[in-house]
C-alpha cells in the first residue's frame, strides 16, 4: 500500500498505529500532561475500546506509551467490558484510600464501562482505575460499577473537584433524554445524584462527552461564567457537533445564565467548531496554576465517516490544545478559542503588508510545506468573495474565503474526497467585521487545518487529504476589490 504517512500532523497527537477517538482522561500532574483516548489496540476501525496513553510537557509532543485501560472479558465467558469515554483526576493525599497505602496522590480514571456482547450494549455504568504511578499501570477498583442507573445509555463521566464544598462532582450523559446529570461524591466510589440539565439547545443528536468548567470573562477582569460543553449535533444534518452553554454552578444546579440565557448567536446557536472535525473535546484537569485559562483539546474527526478515512496504519487525531475564555460582546457572552502553540518555534518565511486585488488571483511566491501558520487580515471591498486557496496543487485545492457576513472553508476539491460521500463538504460560520476587517489565522499540519477567526470568537477545524502538504497558497478575489492586509506565512518547529 503507498504510505499514508503523508497525512499524519506533526504537532497534533496520532497513534503510532490503530484507531483513536474520544480524548479521555485529560490530566494535568507533576509536570506532565497525559493524554488518554479511545483506542483499538486491535485495529483501524472502532472495537475494543480501551484507554490509550501519551504524555507531553507542552501538549505539542507526545510520547505514546502501552495502553493504559484495556478492553476485558467478563466472567460469563460472553460478554466483555469496553472502556468507553471518561476523565482522570488527581486525588492528593490518596483520601478515597483507592491506592495502596503511603501512595503520595492516587491519579484515578472514571469511565464508563460498556458491557458488549455479539456487538448489542447490555448495560453501561461508570467504573474507577487507579494508578499510584504516574498513570504507568492500573488496577480496576474491585467493586466496580460505582454508578449504576439500571440502563444501557449512560455515559461519559467527566469528574472535577469542586472546592467550595470540598467534593467531587461528576457530569455525565443520558445520550437519548439529551441530559446531563450531575452527581457528587466525597470519595469518588459512592455518588449521589444532584441536578439535571438538558432538553434544550442542540437535539438533532444524542448528547455525549459533557464537561463543565469555569471559564474567566476576558474584559471583566476577576468575573467568569460556567461553561457546559455537549457533543452532540451539528448545523449541517446528519454531521456530530459541539455546543455549549454560558451559565452559573452553585454546586449543585448548572443554571443558564440569566443575562445571557439564549445563544450567543440565535440563528446559530452556540457553536463550539463550525469545522466538521471537532468533537467530543473536554477539558484539563488539574492545570498548573501558572495556566490561566481552561485548556481542550477534541477529536478531529467526524462520526459520519470517522471510520472510513484513508490514513494507515493509523486512524484519527487530536486537535491542538486550546485556551478558552468568555468575552462579553454586543451577540451577549461568547466562547473565544485559541491554540495554545507558544511552544513551538515560528519562523516568518514570507510577509506583505498589503496587496489588494481586483477579480485576480496571486500565487505567493514562496512554498511552505506544513506544518505552517497563515495570519492575514481581509478587508472587503466590492468583491463577492474574497480569500486564500490553500495546499494548491493542479486541480487539487482547499479554499478559505469571506462572503456576505460568513467565512467558508470548501474541502470539495481538496484531495482525496472520495473514500465517503459525507466528506466532500463547505463550512460556513458567522463573522461581523471588526473595524471593516476579518482576522484570519490558519494553521496547517498536514491533514488538520484549524482556522481561527477574530481572535478566536469563530473556530473551523477540517480534515482534508491532499496529494501534497507542500502546496502553493494564492490569494484572489472574485467579483471586485479586497485587500489582504498583514499577511504573514511562518514555519512551525520544534523549539
Ligand atoms: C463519543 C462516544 C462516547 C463513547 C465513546 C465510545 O464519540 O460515542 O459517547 O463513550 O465514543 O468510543
Amino acid at each position: 500500500a503507498t504510505s499514508t504517512e503523508k497525512y499524519r500532523p506533526a504537532f497534533h497527537f496520532t497513534p503510532q498505529k490503530n484507531w483513536i477517538n474520544d480524548p479521555n482522561g485529560l490530566v494535568y500532574y507533576d509536570g506532565e500532561y497525559h493524554l488518554f483516548y479511545q483506542y483499538n489496540p486491535q485495529g483501524n476501525r472502532w472495537g475494543h475500546m480501551s484507554w490509550g496513553h501519551a504524555v507531553s510537557k507542552d501538549l505539542l509532543h507526545w510520547n505514546e506509551l502501552p495502553v493504559a485501560l484495556n478492553e476485558f472479558a467478563n466472567p460469563d465467558g460472553k460478554s466483555v467490558t469496553m472502556i468507553f469515554s471518561g476523565s482522570a483526576v488527581i486525588d492528593y493525599g490518596n483520601t478515597s484510600k483507592l491506592c495502596p497505602t503511603g501512595t503520595k496522590d492516587c491519579m484515578v480514571a472514571i469511565y464508563t464501562s460498556h458491557v458488549d456482547e455479539k456487538g448489542k450494549a447490555l448495560a453501561q455504568h461508570q467504573s474507577l482505575a487507579y494508578s499510584a504511578d504516574k498513570g504507568r499501570t492500573w488496577q480496576q477498583y474491585a467493586k466496580n460499577p460505582v454508578l449504576e442507573l439500571n440502563t444501557n445509555e449512560f455515559r461519559d463521566p467527566n469528574v472535577f473537584w469542586y472546592e467550595p464544598q470540598k467534593k467531587w462532582v461528576m457530569a455525565a450523559v443520558k445520550p437519548d433524554e439529551y441530559s446531563v446529570l450531575f452527581f457528587e461524591s466525597k470519595d469518588l466510589k459512592s455518588w449521589k445524584q444532584m441536578s439535571r440539565f438538558g432538553k434544550q439547545g442542540d437535539q438533532s443528536k444524542i448528547w455525549e462527552c459533557p464537561s463543565l468548567i469555569q471559564v474567566p470573562i476576558l474584559n471583566e477582569p476577576g468575573k467568569s461564567r460556567w461553561v457546559l460543553f455537549i457533543s452532540s449535533g451539528h448545523r449541517q444534518k446528519g454531521y456530530v457537533g459541539m455546543q455549549y452553554f454560558v451559565g452559573d454552578f452553585d454546586g449543585t444546579n448548572f443554571k443558564l445564565d440569566q443575562e445571557n440565557p439564549k445563544p450567543a448567536s440565535p440563528e446559530w446557536g452556540n457553536v463550539v467548531d463550525y469545522g466538521k472535525d471537532y468533537y467530543a473535546a473536554i477539558p484539563y484537569n488539574n492545570l498548573p496554576a501558572s495556566q490561566k485559562r481552561p485548556v481542550m483539546i477534541g477529536w478531529v474527526n467526524n462520526w459520519e465517516y470517522a471510520n472510513d478515512l484513508p490514513t494507515e496504519p493509523f486512524k484519527g487525531a487530536m486537535s491542538l490544545p486550546r485556551e478558552v475564555a468568555l468575552k462579553r460582546t454586543d451577540e451577549g457572552l461568547v466562547l473565544i478559542q485559541q491554540p495554545k502553540i507558544s511552544g513551538l518555534r515560528k519562523q516568518v518565511r514570507y510577509q506583505q503588508k498589503s496587496l489588494t486585488l481586483n477579480t485576480t488571483s496571486q500565487v505567493i511566491p514562496q512554498t511552505v510545506a506544513s506544518p505552517f501558520e497563515l495570519e492575514v487580515t481581509l478587508v472587503p471591498g466590492q468583491a463577492e468573495s474574497q480569500g486564500i486557496r490553500l495546499y494548491k496543487n493542479g486541480s487539487e485545492e482547499t479554499i478559505l474565503s469571506y462572503q456576505a457576513g460568513k467565512i467558508q472553508l470548501d474541502r470539495r476539491t481538496s484531495g482525496n474526497v472520495t473514500f465517503h460521500q459525507r466528506f466532500p463538504s463547505i463550512e460556513e460560520a458567522p463573522v461581523t467585521l471588526q473595524n471593516g476587517a476579518i482576522k484570519l489565522r490558519l494553521i496547517a499540519d498536514a491533514s488538520v487545518l484549524e482556522v481561527y477567526v477574530n481572535d478566536g470568537k469563530a473556530v473551523l477545524t477540517d480534515l482534508v487529504f491532499p496529494e501534497k502538504t507542500t502546496g502553493q497558497l494564492e490569494l484572489f478575489t472574485k467579483g471586485g476589490t479586497g485587500e489582504f492586509k498583514d499577511l504573514k506565512i511562518s514555519s512551525l518547529t520544534a523549539k
